[in-house]
């Protein structure tokens, strides 16, 4: 059987994915009720390959490999031969000698594919440059536990047509909800990606108009990682697009912000959003440790009786 990857939402199917969110709340609530006892993966080895920083999924893929009795790599290419030039393909190969399971952290999404079609074992996208997943999956659930379902509801996205845009275009096509996306002109989310969603994703210019009545709101920095000498430009283009309360006023009485985090106070968001009970961007963070066990579970696994 092909070795199963988690590359985009696409890679699982909305049955698998509605399966994933449940599973992840369910470890939530067991592991605040009965502590770590959950631990399928004794002496199991997750290789972590970051060529990019990270606080949140480094911390949350470490410590859902600790509680699951396993353990947790982390391999950099400063360190590695990947950064001497060994190829790619030699070194998926290699890790799949000797670990169960990867995560890989880059820039090139076509070096990520490149990766898991060598991997004999399951790799799982951690941020490239066009998507990041395991994000999505946080984040859906952290709506899912505060307001049920996302099915047949409205999400705005403020700013950039990035990867963190991607994969809510993904998960709008999956979760069947609409996803509103207020850009500026150049920063469009990737044709084809957008238009593979159909018409429940729409293009928007003007924020106050693409948040009336919506039941979430989600932006992301206007410089990813890679784009900082893009910095100053992209203030520039991104004028205006500052979310602030105000503007989530505008939006459904029981609206939620969310934000994948590292966010830039001032810049994507008013100084004091997060601050606001509507922003439950801590409990997204926190998320990240139950949607990914529930994914690495999964990919080991198979579905689990809850
Ligand atoms: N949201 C997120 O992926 O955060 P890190 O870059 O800190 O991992
Ligand atoms: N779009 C951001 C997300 C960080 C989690 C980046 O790629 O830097």
């Amino acid at each position: 059987m092909a070795t199963r990857h988690f590359l985009t939402l696409l890679d699982a199917s909305p049955d698998e994915l509605h399966y994933l969110i449940q599973r992840a709340i369910t470890i939530k609530n067991e592991l605040k009720t009965q502590g770590p006892s959950y631990a399928p993966f004794r002496n199991r080895t997750l290789a972590m390959i970051f060529e990019k920083s990270s606080t949140r999924t480094r911390v949350s893929f470490e410590t859902a490999m600790a509680h699951f009795g396993g353990h947790a790599l982390f391999l950099s290419p400063r360190d590695t031969q990947l950064g001497r030039g060994e190829p790619i393909g030699d070194t998926a190969r290699v890790l799949a000698e000797m670990v169960d399971i990867v995560m890989i952290r880059t820039f090139s999404h076509a070096g990520l594919e490149e990766y898991a079609a060598a991997s004999e074992v399951p790799v799982i996208n951690a941020l490239t440059d066009d998507y990041h997943p395991c994000q999505l999956l946080a984040d859906v659930m952290t709506w899912t536990e505060l307001r049920g379902t996302p099915r047949g509801k409205t999400a705005v996205w403020i700013g950039d047509g990035n990867n963190m845009c991607h994969s809510w275009i993904n998960a709008a096509r999956q979760f069947d909800f609409r996803l509103r996306i207020c850009c500026p002109e150049g920063f469009e989310p990737r044709r084809d990606i957008l238009e593979a969603a159909g018409d429940r994703v729409t293009l928007h210019r003007a924020p106050a108009e693409a948040v009336t009545d919506a039941d979430l709101v989600t932006t992301d920095v206007w410089a990813s990682m890679g784009q900082e000498e893009e910095q100053a430009k992209r203030e520039a283009a991104f004028a205006g697009l500052q979310v602030s309360e105000a503007l989530l006023d505008r939006a459904s009485p029981d609206a939620l912000f969310l934000h994948c985090l590292p966010a830039h106070r001032g810049e994507e968001i008013s100084e004091t959003l997060l601050d606001d009970p509507r922003a439950v961007v801590w409990q997204e963070a926190g998320n990240r440790l139950h949607a990914q066990k529930a994914l690495i579970e999964f990919l080991l696994l198979g579905r689990v009786e809850s």
